[in-house]
């Protein structure tokens, strides 16, 4: 038989798991399973040994064969030690140790006793595997069981994803990194602290004033400056916290349509979570007269949502001409506007070092003047298609020539792209001497 691999993380030795999952087999084997031949030794779903489950069980609860669960105590057991997972850690609230889970039918006869062990199998305390020792006939009397815990342990919890509104399910993926994000660190902090401090300060504060707890802010900035970036790295942070996200976009064809913010804010004034609403291209709900006196009621807010523990709606534009006076002055539409720049010397400078990788070399800091002004995607762009114009000639140097090149090429493509928006008047948003304005 070939050696199970672990794909959880396949940095653990597959050995360690499979070590870990015989003991917990061979101590049932001998507790329990020694004096009662027919019994078997099974794995388990381990939703049975999540906390959230055993919390909420109710014994009246009825299974199969007139059994109800009567609750689960921990025995000592040598191979696993009982530990509990914080409730509201990250995916877990899952116990590990030794248990015997009683079962008690209704009306008459003896009660039923399931030996039961769970470990984590994982150096890094992700996965935690169950086994239980059961009679055969007792079967479907355990596996309605194991589905019960499995609803009452996941059916309330967050799922590990973002609700998206307007584009296919994987059209906005959560996994970028805040360090990976290449922008003045004091805009970066202040941003961050600024939504933080919102759900973690802001929210008792509206609640003291019986205010529903609803902030708005804008992220402006030309395209490819790192607006979404912002938002899938946001996104993370609050999944990680356990708060719903949803993503607003106008990528499936539908466009920008009011009906996607009014949908957005009734998910979240439903939720009993606090909840971080990112809507991209807010300036593209605006083109509509109709469309916009919508959105500028929403915005005005007190009444957006019903939800006592936050809702933080961030939204971005690069094109903010297009999100008027009414919006940016009016106290209370925006809360906070952070303009997000294109990059300045030292993030250049991080950027085409990041992006060209191992091929980077010293004498490639000479271009770093020239891109100093462009946004993030735009260097990003230099430094990939000078790496294709070397990798089509199979060279692993990359001459300074030919990244010059890349950047002249794409330099042409924005200023002829540049001539046309200016020609039709719509670039020109002056950013504030410190990054953003309140
Ligand atoms: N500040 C940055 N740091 C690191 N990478 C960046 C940055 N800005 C842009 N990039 C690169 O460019 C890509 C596009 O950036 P992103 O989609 O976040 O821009 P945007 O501001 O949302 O643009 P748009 O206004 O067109 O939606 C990113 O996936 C990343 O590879
Ligand atoms: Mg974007």
């Amino acid at each position: 038989m070939g050696t199970p691999v672990n794909t959880m993380n396949p940095n653990v030795h597959p050995a360690l798991t499979r070590l870990k999952t015989e003991a917990l087999g061979a101590w049932l084997a001998e507790t329990w399973q020694a004096e009662r031949a027919d019994w078997l030794v099974m794995l388990v779903n381990n939703a049975v040994v999540h906390q959230r489950a055993m919390r909420l069980w109710k014994p009246s609860r009825r299974l199969p064969g007139g059994y109800c669960f009567v609750g689960a105590s921990p025995v000592a057991c040598p191979v696993t030690p009982t530990i509990y997972a914080q409730p509201g850690d990250e995916g877990l609230n899952l116990v590990t140790g030794g248990f015997l889970y009683r079962f008690a039918p209704r009306e008459t006869g003896a009660a039923l006793e399931v030996l039961l062990a769970a470990a984590y199998t994982e150096e890094e305390y992700h996965t935690v595997t169950a086994l239980a020792c059961l009679p055969p006939d007792f079967l479907p009397v355990w596996q309605a069981f194991e589905k019960g815990c499995s609803k009452l342990a996941h059916g309330l919890s967050v799922r590990e994803d973002v609700r998206i509104i307007g584009g296919r399910a994987r059209s906005f993926a959560p996994t970028v990194d805040w360090d990976d994000i290449v922008l003045p660190e004091a805009l970066k902090a202040d941003l961050f602290h600024d939504v933080h401090g919102f759900f973690r300060k802001g929210v008792p504060i509206y609640q003291r004033l019986k205010l529903k707890p609803f902030r708005k802010l804008l992220l402006a900035g030309v395209p490819g400056t790192g607006k979404t970036m912002l938002c899938a790295a946001l996104a993370k942070w609050a999944i990680k916290q356990r708060y719903l996200v949803i993503y607003v976009s106008t990528m499936d064809g539908d466009g920008a349509q009011f009906w996607k913010i009014e949908r957005a804010l009734q998910i979240a004034s439903d939720s009993k979570l606090p909840t971080l609403i990112l809507l991209e291209e807010l300036d593209a709900y605006l083109t509509k007269p109709d469309e916009k006196s919508m959105v500028l009621n929403v915005l005005d807010g007190s009444e957006a949502t019903a939800n006592e523990k936050g809702v933080l709606l961030i939204a971005t534009t690069n094109y903010p001409a297009a999100i008027d006076e009414r919006i940016l002055k009016r106290p209370g539409r925006m809360d906070r506007v952070f303009i997000i720049p294109e990059a300045d010397a030292a993030s250049a400078d991080t950027l085409l070092r990041h992006y060209l990788g191992e091929v980077w070399q010293a004498e490639h800091a000479a271009l770093v003047p020239h891109l100093t002004g462009y946004p993030g995607a735009f260097i990003r762009e230099v430094a990939l298609h000078a790496l294709t114009q070397i990798a089509h000639r199979e060279q692993t140097h990359l001459p300074l020539e030919v990244l010059e090149e890349s950047f002249r090429r794409l330099k042409q493509q924005i200023a002829a792209r540049d001539d046309f928006l200016t020609r039709r008047g719509t670039l020109g948003f002056v950013p504030a001497s410190n990054g953003q304005h309140a």
